[in-house]
């Protein structure tokens, strides 16, 4: 079955193997820890592990343990029976029995008290639940799928958390990359965050600056998507005009990276007899850690190179490159390529024509 990967928009590498586990774990019955840091995109993961599951059918049940009041969360979960607390007028079914043949999506399930902690280990090694003030279990089926931007181990190092319970949770661990990892994804994204709320807005496509790319691919999004989700829909909102210039965006942003557009001088130096690096090598502020930005269509445009100028350049460019490090000698040239000693010979041949 294809994987569907339910709106989760990326390329990077990282993020690739997060989708290769995802295709692997969705289908069983396995439980799954997903961790992250906050705005990594955790529940639209876990979305996305129920919807290619064989429970896709039935009921997804989320439920955020941090933002439940402790006293109301056991009762949440497991439902309780009439007269079991003072306000317990009628009997009720909780989450777990709701999610029956479903999943059910423990968020933040760092936050959950102890006492609950063993009430949850039981659910998953006797697939059971009691509901509060019930006289006697009742089997469920439910897969168990939870989320946590805390360091568990830590937790458990401190005793907020249950070790066996740690244990059973991350029976597989699936860890989402912080969007500052995720290299090019960044713009990728926030091309689709404009698109959609300039088509809400019904007004005319932003684009992005390449001044505004090379700060926003240089800035760490200690938000991550969610953050970079807000600052598109902020900019559709604020922004005249056809394009988003560097002046447009947040101070915390500039100060962050600085404003100097010379930061990533790629793609403006530019050229077919050499291109600038595609990674910095000296950023303007020695704070400022090398970027790498993915060129795209666009950068074509304004060098008015083709695809094959673009590759010529960039292949010409590591070559001398390698050829500079070692002395010019060509079999070690190769070797730091990743290439045959004949292929770097005919290709530098090519070139001198
Ligand atoms: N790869 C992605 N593609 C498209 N949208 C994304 C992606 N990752 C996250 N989002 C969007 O970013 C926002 C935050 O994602 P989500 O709520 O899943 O994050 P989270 O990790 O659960 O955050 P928190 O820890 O704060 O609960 C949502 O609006 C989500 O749709
Ligand atoms: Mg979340």
């Amino acid at each position: 079955m294809a994987l569907n990967t339910s709106g989760i928009i990326g390329q990077s590498t990282t993020l690739a193997g997060v989708f290769r586990m995802l295709s692997k774990v969705a289908p069983t019955d396995s439980t799954v820890l997903v961790t992250g840091e906050s705005g990594t995109g955790k529940e639209l993961l876990v979305r996305a592990l129920h919807s290619n599951s064989h429970r896709a059918s039935k009921p997804f049940v989320p439920i955020n343990c941090g933002a439940i009041p402790r006293e109301l969360l056991e009762s949440e979960l497991f439902g309780h029976e009439k007269g079991a607390f003072t306000h317990a007028i009628r009997s009720r079914p909780g989450r777990f029995e709701l999610a029956d043949g479903g999943t059910v999506f423990l968020d933040e399930i760092g936050e959950m008290d102890l006492n609950l902690q063993v009430k949850i280990l039981r659910v998953l090694q006797e697939k059971e639940i009691e509901r509060v003030g019930g006289a006697g279990c009742k089997k469920v089926d439910v897969r168990i799928v939870a989320a946590t931007n805390r360091d568990l181990e830590a937790e458990v190092a401190a005793g907020r958390f249950r070790e066996d319970l740690y244990y059973r949770l991350n029976v597989i661990p699936l860890h989402l990359p912080p969007l500052r990892e995720r290299g090019g994804d960044v713009l990728l994204l926030a091309q689709h965050f404009l698109e959609c709320f300039c088509r809400k807005k019904s007004r005319s496509l932003l684009r992005l600056a390449p001044d505004t790319r090379r700060v926003m691919t240089a800035y760490s999004w200690p938000g991550n998507v969610r953050e970079l989700e807000n600052f598109m829909e902020r900019l559709s909102v604020l922004v005249d005009g056809d394009n988003v210039a560097l002046s447009d965006l947040p101070q915390k942003i500039l100060n962050q990276v600085g404003d100097t557009p010379d930061l990533m001088p790629f793609p403006r130096e530019m050229s077919v007899s050499g291109p600038a690096p595609l990674v910095s090598r000296e950023p303007a502020e020695s704070k400022i850690p090398p970027v790498f930005v993915w060129p795209d269509l666009a950068v074509l445009e304004s060098e008015n190179m083709n695809l094959r100028d673009f590759l010529d350049a960039v292949e010409s460019r590591l070559i001398d490159e390698a050829l500079e490090k070692v002395g010019s000698v060509k079999n070690q040239a190769a070797e730091l390529l990743g290439i045959k000693r004949t292929t770097l010979i005919e290709k530098l041949k090519k070139r001198n024509l």
